[in-house]
């Protein structure tokens, strides 16, 4: 009998109306294989549904509009061909019986000129530029500093998370993820350190948090708050190495609070620094914060099978979710049951390139999985 065949973290549960076949999610990865109009190649739809074990997908982030763009060769849903990949994505995620949300991204400051059209800048709440540099098509440069957006622009970004949400359902995704992590645009908002607007957007907590809120219920008015989950990261610092924010723990506390106000599917909530390192530093207790949502908590960053077994008997998290691991072992899920050994992944394949290092990973058994 496999190892961890009775492990509670593998056994089917049900979140909302979603019945999973275990509590291990796929994180959201960016794996920059779309070609230069966002879409993704055929091959991302091997790659899915080779990873479709997992009892949910959060796919790659993925822009809700051009302006949203952050990175080269990131995909989006603002386009009809855009929409048609995705759909080949979500059939063959269904084929294999799994389910698959797609992560609503805009990257606000966190993004190029060279991203835009006619070098255009950045759009964020402040113009506050982000320390360190940022990848473009022909390697790294220095961050900008953004163009602060004016109150009236608002509408229309909250417009195309509607129409990215409407476009998510044509494409066949069972929910959608909105990505509020990793001082993307949402976060940005959220933070004293990068809101400092004088409109009804910035200054109190109430204002920092009516933005995200309206995107929310933009989202929610589409699929329905049990379609829909978010995902956050109050300790984070990205893209520097100092707190983002002056009291994390209100910051996050009352933005919990609204969220299960509006009855969201569930909060994915990144423990720690984002792959760097699980300290509940600040202030912040994961557990009090998981406490005030009345969705399911998907707890994420460095997880294994041991601290999900424990962190579920602790009653501390609901789902799981991995990343980094699910790159090299398509049949992440198998091995955990299994015992079986890990492959790891070069970082060199991590970001750009082709199917190789992204759909080619092999079975534990050595057995190349089966296409689409
Ligand atoms: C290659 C790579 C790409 C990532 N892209 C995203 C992304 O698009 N959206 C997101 O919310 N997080 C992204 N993350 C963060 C992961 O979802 C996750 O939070 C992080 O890797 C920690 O989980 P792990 O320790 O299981 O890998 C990315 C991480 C990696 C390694």
């Amino acid at each position: 009998m496999s190892k961890n065949v009775n492990s509670p973290v593998l056994q089917p549960v049900t979140i909302g109306r979603l019945q999973l076949k275990n509590r291990i999610v796929m994180a959201p990865m960016t794996r920059s294989r779309a070609d230069d109009a966002g879409v993704p190649p055929d091959y991302a739809a091997d790659y899915y549904a080779q990873r479709a074990e997992a009892g949910l997908i959060v796919t790659e982030a993925t822009n809700i509009s051009a302006q949203a763009r952050g990175y080269p060769r990131t995909p989006g849903i603002w386009t009809g061909e855009q929409i048609a990949a995705w759909r080949q994505v979500t059939a063959a995620v269904h084929r294999r019986d799994g389910k698959i949300f797609l992560q609503l991204w805009h990257t606000g400051r966190m993004s190029h000129p060279d991203l835009h059209a006619g070098g255009a800048l950045p759009v964020a709440p402040s113009a506050i530029k982000p320390e360190g540099q940022i990848r473009v098509h022909d390697g790294m440069k220095d961050f900008v500093t953004p163009r602060a957006l004016e109150t009236h622009e608002l509408s229309a970004i909250i417009a195309d998370y509607r129409r990215a949400a409407e476009n998510a359902k044509l494409a066949g995704f069972d929910g959608v993820e909105v990505h509020s992590a990793n001082n993307y645009l949402l976060e940005q908002f959220v933070r004293d350190s990068t809101n400092h607007r004088t409109d009804q957007y910035g200054g109190s907590l109430e204002n920092r948090l009516r933005f995200p809120l309206e995107v929310v219920k933009a989202v929610v008015d589409v699929w329905g708050a049990d379609r829909v989950g978010i995902r956050i990261s109050p300790l984070t610092t990205a893209p520097g190495n100092t707190p983002l924010d002056s009291d994390t723990m209100a910051t996050f506390g009352a933005y919990v609070d609204a969220l299960s106000a509006l009855g969201l599917l569930y909060i994915h909530d990144i423990e720690g620094v984002t792959q760097l390192n699980r300290e509940a530093t600040d202030g912040v207790s994961f557990s009090a914060l998981r406490a005030r949502f009345h969705g399911a908590y998907i707890a994420n960053n460095q997880y294994t099978l041991a601290l999900a077994e424990q962190t579920l008997a602790a009653g501390d998290a609901d789902l799981f979710s991995i990343g980094r691991r699910f790159i090299a072992n398509p049949d992440l899920v198998s091995r955990l049951r299994d015992g079986a050994p890990l492959a790891e992944a070069p970082r060199e394949y991590w970001y750009g390139g082709d199917a190789t290092g992204y759909a080619d990973w092999p079975g534990m058994r050595g057995d190349v999985l089966a296409q689409q």
